[in-house]
């Protein structure tokens, strides 16, 4: 029998995460076809199919994943009576959170941890819980939860594996919910993956404990629809030495994602991991790189997103590019996750800990070993992954 595969997700009552544990059930029921699902095609060795992956993890929201999917209207009736069912009887664990770090979202299922050294304990024992409970050969933990604020990578207690651990014995408030989780997976040898802007970790201590413990880690920030756009169109105007003056990003949304980044401290982080692809692509700063994002809840998940792009040409001629983007959201963000638990599992499985470089292409902000520079272009990182993946 095939080995099956945890994902203990964090946010499990989420837009994405609903929508990425319908998909599983569905598959497993014979209801989808893995449409939309980029490495569907891909027959690799030791990579784990859909059907064995199982769904849980912790939300701060307690409601069934049934009920939460139908508040974010992406999947609905119709996907809960064709496969999805299942999503009824699957709650979410209880949550770390913090007001402190996330000031939009709050929620009662939420354990009151007598201080960081307990909330670490409790999130193990629930990834040993469920491991145990649903006889899970392995189990990977992949963040989907709502947008922290920005924390300073440079405070004292980020500094080193022992300033992280000493600030854990002293309920350090630098330490978020985010590091906290991360911290409880790769302690406890168990791969993460980072889908949100949150800083979890990317931060120096938990980058150098998952190196040390030969964990898998891999993020930042999913890349599904405007940036993913911006990464396949940069690299050809490069080529064609079209020059940018100018890029004109702005989206509207109206799912709870949009309502947590509506909290100027979370958009911060979103604006910052959006931000990175541009100058990096092309090689030059674009001085009027601009990013606008609204929460505008008439659009739920169905977000918009439209680029205007001021470039010049051959003997200084002007012209413009428009791009418009009706996408939706959780549709292209959910089976994105579903791949980096596959591509993450695997890694851990042929021995490659630390960051896993080779998946830069699922996100936004790509982590790098060494915290140099990212590969950004589309192009060349579905080269980077199709060698890896072909064990070269
Ligand atoms: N296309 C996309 O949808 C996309 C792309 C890139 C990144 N992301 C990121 O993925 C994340 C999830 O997006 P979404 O649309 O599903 O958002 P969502 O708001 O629908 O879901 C987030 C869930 O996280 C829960 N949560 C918040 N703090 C928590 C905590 N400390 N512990 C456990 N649960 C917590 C919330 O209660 C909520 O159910 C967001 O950070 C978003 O920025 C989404």
């Amino acid at each position: 029998m095939a080995d099956k595969v945890g994902v203990a997700v964090i946010g499990l009552g989420g837009a994405v995460a609903t929508t990425a544990a319908a998909g599983i059930e569905m598959i497993r029921g014979g209801s989808n076809d893995r449409r939309g699902l980029p490495l569907a095609d891909r027959n690799v060795a030791g990579m784990a199919d859909y059907r064995d992956l199982h769904f849980g993890g912790w939300d701060l929201n307690g409601d069934d994943l049934a009920t939460a999917a139908i508040r974010h209207g992406v999947i609905g009736d119709k996907e809960l009576a064709n496969g999805a069912a299942l999503l009824r009887d699957m709650k979410p664990w209880a949550a770390v959170g913090s007001t402190n770090f996330c000031a939009n979202i709050d929620g009662a299922n939420k354990f009151a941890a007598a201080g960081h050294r307990a909330a670490v304990e409790r999130i193990q024992a629930d990834m040993a819980r469920f491991k145990a409970e649903r006889s899970l050969d392995r189990l990977v933990v992949v963040n989907l939860a709502s947008t922290e604020r920005k924390v300073d990578p440079a405070h004292a207690s980020l500094a080193s594996v022992d300033a992280f651990e000493r600030a854990l014995d002293a309920d350090d408030p630098a330490i978020s919910p985010a590091m906290l989780y991360a911290y409880a997976a790769i302690a406890a040898d168990t791969p993460y993956a980072n889908f949100t802007p949150s800083v979890a970790a990317d931060v120096k201590p938990l980058q150098e404990l998952a190196r040390t413990r030969n964990v898998a880690v891999a993020g930042k920030d999913g890349k599904t629809g405007q940036t993913l756009m911006k990464t396949v169109v940069a690299p050809a105007l490069r080529d064609r030495a079209l020059h940018v003056d100018g890029w004109f990003s702005t989206n509207i949304l109206g799912n709870s994602d949009g309502l947590a980044l509506d909290d100027p401290k979370s958009l911060a982080s979103k604006v910052d991991t959006k931000k990175s692809v541009l100058d990096n692509i092309l090689g030059y700063p674009v001085e009027d790189h601009i990013i606008m994002i609204h929460y505008y809840r008439p659009r739920g998940d169905d977000k918009e997103a439209w680029d205007n792009i001021d470039l010049t040409g051959f003997l200084g001629q002007k012209m413009q590019l428009k791009m418009n983007f009706l996408c939706k959201d959780s549709v292209l963000a959910a089976p994105l996750a579903i791949e980096i638990a596959r591509v993450l599992d695997l890694a851990q499985q042929r021995g490659d800990g630390g960051v896993q470089e080779q998946m830069g292409i699922f996100f936004k902000m790509p982590q790098t070993a060494d915290g140099g520079e990212p590969v950004h272009a589309f192009n060349e990182q579905q080269l980077i992954l199709d060698r890896w993946l072909d064990g070269k």
